[in-house]
């Protein structure tokens, strides 16, 4: 892994696509051992999580249905501050198990306002999963059951994570030079 450019920035390693894969390994492990026999509904976030969703759910050893939403709120390299959101594949919730898989938490906006939605509040239990956390940068009270790793607050692409769209297909993660 080297330094990448992309787009007007240069990004360095971060996270590597071994170290993704042990990541989803444990969480899988976590996610099998928290529901044992109940039936889960996955919810794979759009556009981000449609990697780490589908390699995730590769390793938990359990046939669940998969469903997916797009939210989005990014532009560049911040937070617009508004979420927008298409929920209308969801199926109807009521009673079932719903585990969120996302790419990356960092104000907890997009979680928060997606949990407010009202065809999620008839699910029997609603779980996040996300592959990353920006722990500093959380601005609402949000409970993640399933985080994949803590990461400062540096921008980061790679594994279906975007800038503008950008850099999504990259197998390892790549986080933003301080010094662009
Ligand atoms: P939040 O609403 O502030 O928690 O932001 C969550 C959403 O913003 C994520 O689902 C991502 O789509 C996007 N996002 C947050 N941080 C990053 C990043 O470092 N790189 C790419 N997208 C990000
Ligand atoms: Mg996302």
């Amino acid at each position: 892994m080297k330094t990448l450019k992309i787009g007007d920035l240069t990004f360095e390693p971060f996270i590597s696509s071994e170290t993704i894969h042990s990541i989803n390994v444990r969480l899988a492990s976590d996610i099998s051992n928290y529901y044992t026999s109940k039936e889960i509904i996955a919810v794979i976030v759009l556009k981000g999580g449609y990697i780490f969703g589908g390699d995730l759910l590769k390793l938990v050893e359990k046939d669940i249905p998969v469903y997916f939403i797009q939210l989005s709120s990014y532009a560049d390299t911040r937070s617009t501050g508004h979420v927008s959101m298409n929920l209308t594949s969801l199926p109807d919730l009521t009673n079932k198990h719903v585990l969120i898989i996302e790419d990356i938490v960092e104000s907890g906006l997009s979680m928060a306002t997606l949990l407010k939605q009202p065809q999620l509040a008839t699910a029997g239990s609603i779980e996040i999963c996300s592959l990353l956390f920006k722990p500093t940068e959380l601005k609402t009270e949000l409970f993640l059951k399933f985080v994949g790793k803590e990461i400062p607050p540096a921008f980061v692409v790679g594994y279906g994570l975007d800038y503008n769209e950008m850099g999504r297909h990259l197998p390892d993660i790549y986080q933003l030079k301080t010094d662009n």
